[in-house]
């Protein structure tokens, strides 16, 4: 982690929030190569789930939302993690992870998952765990902290401003589902796809951008008619979409998966069945994208608190009901910290990320064999133009070839193209030098984009 932290830093894909300032916990910046990462993995999630599908649509709805929504989704009642805090040292931290930590150190295991306050407070005494940060043991009681961050809109009195920013997309969804059908032509079963970010209070360290106070949801509702087939079919039909995601559209490698499923304590009350795809970080397997059947809770909530009639009516029989859910959501950040741990490969002196070429930030680099001669440099800057009207591409005329080729290495760029003598005097071809197998090939000019789109739809050389 601390090697992908390091690179992230350096090379620009991810800077820890406003730095300057001495940063802010929990935050991160993404800067020019982590922006164009985290978008080609939008894309890519996008694509596959939204865009292809003909039983998909998208959705961009509002961070700010009537603070009702949160009420009935019972956020405002229950999104909370039970936090402590250390009288001597003001330490705040969660009072699972706390315990969770303490056992692992002394190479034990315990199970904290959905445990009352009272139970935490209890394990904390029993085994006077001492505060991670000064050692001392002397704790406040163990007490709930909602996640969610609140604000104020200007235009209403003080007391009735509350709002919230959102704590998941989900929501969205949900508030919008009788837009949605009313303004289509859509029957079930369906899906409402949403990009987008979600805020949430989170008071433990973060592990790089695993967990953060704004994080990147891509989450799907995907409606049905519960009368209809069996929904454990349906349900396995999106752990197998989820699985060829993470497998193939970001390719990933299948041992650093599995699945794992809640056990009824952990499930909420109203879920018939949730299981977490998770990946083996460096700090462990975690969760890294959950899948839930929520039955019709949330359209029902909201169908309470609204007023509103959220049912659907069947376009063949009449008969009107509330559809049930099966809820896909996974973190986007999540996704972009897995696939530059899981491409990150040393090969003697080299670092490599392994990205899939869709993926990487940079799809070709342009290089003049020398910077010093100006008809080398002229034409490569032309070729580096031409290619950039198509796919992203990097120019770098410094230091030598073998110094620009790692420094692409490290940043996963598939390919470089380097401008020689031969180019401009004989053959009007470029040296393509490939990331994975540093096997280089002569290209004509006039066929290097399309040599450059082919290669990369058909995933490169991996
Ligand atoms: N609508 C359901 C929902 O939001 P969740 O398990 O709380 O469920 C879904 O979140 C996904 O969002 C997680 O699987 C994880 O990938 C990501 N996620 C949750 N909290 C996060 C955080 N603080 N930072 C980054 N990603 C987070």
């Amino acid at each position: 982690m601390d090697k992908i932290i390091s690179l992230a830093k350096r090379r620009g894909f991810v800077f820890p929030s406003s730095e300057i300032y001495g940063g802010l916990a929990n935050s991160y910046e993404y800067g020019p190569l982590g922006v164009e990462l985290k978008k080609n993995i939008q894309d890519e999630w996008w694509n596959a789930f939204v865009r292809q599908r003909s039983d998909m649509v998208g959705l961009d709805s509002s961070i700010i939302l009537h603070p009702k929504v949160w009420e009935a989704s019972g956020h405002v009642a229950s999104f909370a993690d039970a936090m402590i805090a250390c009288k001597a040292c003001k330490t705040r931290t969660r009072a699972d992870h706390l315990i969770e930590d303490y056992f692992e150190k002394k190479g034990e295991k315990i199970n904290v998952e959905w445990k009352s306050v009272e139970e935490f407070d209890k394990i904390i005494q029993d085994n006077k765990i001492p505060c991670p940060t000064c050692g001392k043991y002397d704790w406040t009681p163990v007490r709930k902290f909602n996640l969610l961050f609140e604000t104020h809109i200007g235009i209403v009195p003080e007391a009735q401003s509350k709002v919230y920013l959102r704590g998941e997309t989900a929501q969205g969804i949900f508030v919008s589902f009788k837009n949605i059908i009313d303004s289509t032509r859509l029957t079930l079963p369906f899906g409402v796809g949403q990009l987008g970010k979600s805020f949430r209070n989170e008071i433990t360290k973060g592990n790089f951008i695993f967990r953060t106070l704004e994080l990147e949801q891509g989450e799907i509702e995907y409606f049905f008619d519960p009368s209809v087939g069996d929904w454990n079919k349906l349900f396995e039909s999106w752990k197998d979409s989820m699985w060829s995601f993470v497998t193939g559209n970001l390719n990933v490698r299948e041992e650093n998966l599995r699945w794992r499923e809640h056990s009824d304590e952990e499930r909420s009350f109203y879920s018939k069945r949730t299981e977490d795809l998770e990946y083996n970080f460096p700090f462990g397997f975690k969760e890294l994208w959950g899948l839930a059947y929520r039955t019709d809770y949330d359209l029902s909530q909201h169908m309470k608190y609204s007023g509103v009639d959220l049912s659907y009516s069947d376009p063949v029989t009449g008969r009107k009901f509330i559809p049930h859910v099966i809820e896909p959501a996974v973190g986007i950040n999540r996704l972009m910290a897995m696939v530059m741990l899981d491409s990150y490969s040393e090969e003697g002196d080299r670092v490599v990320l392994k990205l899939k070429p869709k993926l990487a930030p940079y799809k070709a680099a342009v290089f003049p064999l020398l910077a010093n001669k100006p008809e080398l440099v002229e034409l490569a800057r032309k070729i580096y133009l031409d290619l950039k009207k198509d796919m992203q591409v990097a120019w770098d005329a410094r230091g030598n070839i073998g110094k620009r080729y790692y420094s692409q290495d490290e940043i996963g760029t598939p390919y470089c193209v380097t401008v020689d003598f031969d180019t401009v005097e004989k053959d009007a071809g470029v040296t393509v030098r490939n990331r994975d197998t540093m096997k280089q090939e002569r290209v004509p000019i006039d066929k290097l984009k399309d040599y450059l789109k082919n290669a990369i739809q058909q995933n490169g050389s991996q």
